[in-house]
């Protein structure tokens, strides 16, 4: 799938981000290796553990939904707009290593360019 049409989705899914705590709004678009798309945004909570970011919120509901296999994923964030790279926070590099390979993709927008990781890169050492 083509990178630009990704974070296009992840963007999307930045809009509904409930960040009323920090304001930083995060949205993320995971693609399966079937083809299907999953939204995630950061899910914000009062007591501040629970709440949920972005990457692991997409790829919860992949796996709710059955899915067990991904190839790539556009994360983008900021506190209004996209300014820079909102690289995976370390909890959602090693949820990501549950599912993926090293090779899996990482998407990252700073509102002008597209840098891309991969899974091994951002993450050598998983758990
Ligand atoms: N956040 C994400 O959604 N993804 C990340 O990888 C890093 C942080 C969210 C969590 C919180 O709602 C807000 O950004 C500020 O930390």
């Amino acid at each position: 799938m083509d990178k630009n049409e990704l974070v296009k989705l992840a963007l999307d899914a930045r809009e509904k981000s409930y960040s009323p705590y920090s304001s930083f709004k995060v949205g993320a678009a995971l693609l399966t290796k079937s083809g299907k798309i999953y939204k995630g945004c950061n899910v914000e909570n009062k007591a501040f553990s629970p709440t949920c970011c972005a990457e692991r919120t997409a790829f919860f509901s992949a796996v709710a939904d059955g899915e067990r296999e991904f190839s790539e994923i556009a994360v983008v964030g900021g506190e209004d707009e996209i300014t820079d790279f909102c690289p995976p926070c370390g909890v959602c590099r090693q949820v990501m290593s549950e599912f993926c390979d090293k090779d899996f993709k990482i998407h990252l927008y700073n509102g002008e360019e597209i840098k891309t990781y991969t899974l091994g890169e951002l993450l050598p050492e998983n758990f």
